[in-house]
């Protein structure tokens, strides 16, 4: 079975992240939403459970799609669920050359595992959970930016 893991902080989850998902689950029999939690590093925005619970709702009409969370490396979370391909959402070049240097960290850390590259719809290329939570911060909407599933969430 051709698993893939979405990997990210989804602290919040975006459009930009839910058109990922949706393309992608179109072509692995699995997609594996995977939020990377460090108990070391800060806390961010939103709990992690909050952000599982916001993602399930998101996706929740995608039969294909998991939502977990994981501590420690991507890649050993990846061999965990029996996922050897990693999908990643490029906005700009800066995320490329982000995603390059991940992806030959990933590929030396355990061969035969590919990061796969998707470049974002260019309606979301300026979307991110920073810029989500800056806004919210202000008190701005974000209505268009986070998928309506989630809105009520997003009181902390
Ligand atoms: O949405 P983000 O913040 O870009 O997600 C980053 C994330 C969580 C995907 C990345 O930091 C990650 O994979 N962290 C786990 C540690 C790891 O595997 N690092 C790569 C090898 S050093």
């Amino acid at each position: 079975m051709k698993v893939a893991v979405y990997p990210g902080s989804f602290d919040p989850i975006t459009m930009g992240h839910m058109d990922i998902i949706s393309r992608s689950s179109k072509f692995f029999e699995k997609i594996i939403v995977a939020i990377g939690h460090n108990h070391n590093k800060a806390k961010g925005m939103f709990p992690v459970e909050k952000r599982l619970e916001m993602i399930k709702l998101a996706t929740k009409n995608m039969d294909n799609v998991e939502v977990h969370i994981y501590d420690g490396l991507l890649i050993d979370f990846a061999e965990k669920v029996g996922a050897n391909i990693i999908i990643k959402g490029v906005r700009n070049s800066k995320d490329f050359e982000y995603e390059q240097n991940m992806a030959l960290i990933n590929n030396s850390l355990k061969e035969g595992v590919e990061t796969f590259l998707l470049v974002a719809d260019p309606k979301y290329c300026f979307i991110s959970s920073s810029m989500i939570r800056e806004l919210m911060y202000f008190k701005k909407d974000v209505t268009e930016y986070v998928p309506n599933e989630i809105m009520h969430m997003l009181k902390t």
